[in-house]
């Protein structure tokens, strides 16, 4: 009621304002004394400035220029209200070896039963987390992560995507980059915001959106990923109709899940151009930047971050391990800072037995060594990729279409011959043993409830698999088109 009561105070005021502009017309026409126009030109400049600040125009500002400064427009309430934990905040700084501590209640690793864990390579070599290390590990970590990892993870983003300024921005793993992607939307969306995502997109982060009921401005892919001309024009569309505007775009460039596609160079470009004149952050989630196929790796989002504006998700789960749940958030040091302040009262931080797992396997293989694992799982997915592709033009050719993945391990494949693949997906493969995904989980409810996509992944499956698995499904579509469904 209240709330109603001072929305309704604030129409009127508004009301009057836009009444004192006509008085200045007025006035200026029948030019009334000098004392009394001042009057209202002050009023009419106060009424200019109440609209410049509402929630909608603020956030078109085309003059952005350098780095962002301020980022309190980005934030939501929740986000604001965070303030640090002293209990973690004390355990950031090592105390040194003189010192004593009756501070913070960690256990003491003297009582933990572990005395050495060891970890063998499948090619051969081995490492040690003992000692002191192993201490480390087991006990809490501060929140932004296991500090030698950190270290090795900003000198691995200085090599891949150009120097950062790590007095701007900042680094902290997280457990996987689910973790921080789910911290970004906590921290910036408030129920009902608008958000630009691309259609399909990982449904991980579909499900992530929903509760938020967001306002999708969804954006169609093509072979080269989300065409940045239709967001120039929604976002003209929101500007002409006095929309809110959003304040992030969600993109996952590079292999998009589900489409096996990488954005271009120039689009990325023309995306960042956009989020600097619409002024909106750039969620870059690139898990599979290191499964990318082309013959060059496409520079990412925060490689042309000057304004300050991506934060980019990254994860080891693709290429090292998917259950150690090590990833890392790369960005502007302000929002870097909102993250761990949630996590620091959330997960309080990544568990730290698989950071140094992770550490300590990077610093054996040296950077070069990291480059050359990667190679390695790219030939492997290469090789998958090729075999599949290879087992859908043998046999889904006639009733399906697809685009060859650039990386990553998944084929998006459209059943033509077909309106709906749900219950081809969830009901005739099933029953047949053959699992693949229906495209409905990809849409954020966007496309039109029938709809004909499957997302295959190659992956798992063996060789023959693949040729048996691909014959089937084409059987199993073929079947479906006889029985009208
Ligand atoms: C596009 C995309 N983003 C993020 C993730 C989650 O990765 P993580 O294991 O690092 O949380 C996945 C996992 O499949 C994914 O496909």
């Amino acid at each position: 009621m209240f709330a109603v009561e001072v929305q309704r105070s604030f129409t009127y005021i508004a009301g009057v304002f836009k009444m004192s502009l006509l008085f200045v017309k007025v006035a200026n026409l029948i030019s009334i004394d000098r004392t009394n126009k001042k009057l209202l030109q002050t009023l009419v400049s106060l009424c200019q400035k109440c609209n410049d600040s509402s929630t909608r125009m603020a956030s078109h500002d085309t003059s952005q220029q350098g780095r962002i400064t301020d980022y309190n427009y980005f934030f939501n309430t929740k986000a604001r209200r965070r303030m640090p934990s002293i209990l973690r905040e004390l355990l950031k700084k090592p105390l040194p070896p003189q010192g004593i501590t009756f501070g913070v209640g960690v256990p003491n690793v003297q009582t933990f039963p572990f005395q050495e864990i060891s970890v063998k390579l499948k090619n051969g070599s081995s490492y040690k987390i003992d000692g002191k290390d192993l201490e480390v590990a087991l006990q809490y970590l501060p929140s932004l992560g296991y500090p030698p990892l950190l270290k090795q993870l900003q000198d691995l983003q200085d090599k891949i995507h150009g120097p950062q300024d790590w007095t701007k921005q900042s680094l902290m793993v997280t457990s996987g980059s689910s973790e921080a992607m789910a911290a970004v939307f906590d921290m910036i969306l408030t129920h009902g915001d608008p958000i630009i995502i691309a259609i399909p997109l990982y449904s991980g982060v579909a499900e992530m959106l929903r509760p938020y009921n967001p306002q999708y401005i969804g954006l169609e892919q093509d072979k080269d990923g989300v065409q940045p001309h239709q967001l120039r024009r929604l976002l003209e569309e929101r500007v002409q109709e006095d929309k809110p505007l959003p304040k992030l775009m969600y993109i996952n460039p590079t292999a998009c899940n589900p489409t096996g596609r990488n954005l271009s160079l120039q689009r990325r470009k023309e995306l960042y151009k956009i989020a600097s004149e619409y002024n909106f952050l750039i969620l870059e989630d690139d898990p599979y930047y290191f499964l990318s196929l082309m013959e060059e790796d496409t520079a990412s989002l925060l490689s042309m971050d000057v304004e300050g504006r991506v934060i980019r998700a990254e994860s080891f789960s693709k290429i090292l391990s998917s259950g150690l749940r090590v990833g890392f958030v790369t960005g502007p040091s302000p929002l870097i800072r909102q993250i761990e302040l949630h996590i620091q009262v959330s997960t309080l931080h990544t568990a730290g037995v698989p950071q140094v797992i992770v550490s300590k396997l990077l610093k054996s293989w040296d950077h070069e060594g990291y480059l050359q694992h990667i190679e390695q799982v790219k030939k492997f997915y290469r090789e998958r990729r090729d075999l599949m592709v290879a087992a859908c033009n043998r046999y889904l050719k006639d009733v399906a279409e697809w685009n060859v993945p650039t990386g990553g391990m998944f084929l998006w494949v459209k059943v033509p011959v077909l309106k709906d693949t749900w219950s081809l997906a969830i009901k005739h493969c099933m029953e047949k043993h053959l699992i693949v995904v229906p495209g409905h989980p990809f849409t954020a409810g966007l496309t039109p409830p029938q709809y004909n996509y499957i997302r295959l992944s190659y992956s798992l499956a063996s060789p023959e698999q693949m040729d048996k698995g691909v014959k089937l499904l084409a059987e199993i579509i073929q079947e479906a088109v006889k029985n009208g469904n």
